[in-house]
């Protein structure tokens, strides 16, 4: 019969390559990818274009329902819409990103997110590569495999201002840090690594070969070892 769906976990703060893993071992595997940030950005995007004041979190809570968010799986074309419009440039720009942290940490987004979340993993028919900060801890804890990719401060803000063109690298590095510390110690379900998930350190290695470790660590997990 059908091997049965491997649901892969990728959690880690920011620029720590999470992205660009996830997707490639997606595509190798032949599995559904899902950028569960992106999800966190597209609520925000909406909250702060119909003029909801972040700053108040019931505010935030009690439109956390409203919008429709639908995510594209196809690691090789990751799609996110919000109410039909496509936000994909949109969520990556300064506002929001200085905001979605700020909305990530009300309970009512969390539990609306995660929801959807769940509902995208256990359709996927072949399996799923989900990238996030709280993925093998609470979104998937039954995941067949959990990551937590780790680098320094340097090298992540340093790849940061590589895909933020003409960031500078003090202002990154600092932005980066502040939002890692709010993801990391908010009250729900915060930025952790899951006891049972791999670290994997990838200060010093190519996204090649952390990619080529993540693979390996999935054909082991699917063969029994
Ligand atoms: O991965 P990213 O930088 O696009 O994520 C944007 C924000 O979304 C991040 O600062 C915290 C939040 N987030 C979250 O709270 N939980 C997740 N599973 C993924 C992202």
């Amino acid at each position: 019969g059908a091997a049965k769906p491997v649901i892969v976990a990728i959690d880690g703060p920011s620029g720590t390559g999470k992205s660009s893993t996830s997707k490639a071992v997606a595509a190798q595997l032949g599995l559904s990818y899902l950028d569960t940030g992106a999800q966190y950005r597209a609520i925000t995007w909406w909250m702060v274009n119909n003029g909801i004041d972040i700053a108040d979190p019931s505010a935030v809570a009690a439109a956390a329902a409203k919008p429709e968010i639908l995510s594209g799986t196809d690691p090789a074309n990751p799609t996110i819409t919000v109410d039909g419009v496509d936000v994909a440039g949109p969520i990556r720009e300064q506002d929001v990103t200085s905001k979605v942290s700020a909305v990530s940490a009300v309970p009512e987004v969390r539990a609306r997110i995660t929801e959807l979340q769940r509902t995208i993993a256990a359709s996927a028919v072949t399996g799923i590569v989900v990238e996030g900060r709280d993925i093998g801890t609470t979104v998937l804890p039954d995941a067949d495999l959990k990551i937590f990719l780790t680098a320094s401060p340097e090298a992540r803000a340093a790849r940061r201002s590589g895909e933020l063109k003409g960031a500078d690298l003090h202002t990154t590095r600092e932005a980066l840090v502040k939002r890692d510390a709010a993801d990391s110690s908010r009250k729900t379900s915060p930025l952790a690594k899951a006891d049972d998930a791999v670290e994997v350190d990838t200060t010093d290695l190519t996204l090649q070969q952390v990619v080529e470790c993540v693979v390996t660590l999935v054909e082991e997990k699917r063969a029994g070892k």
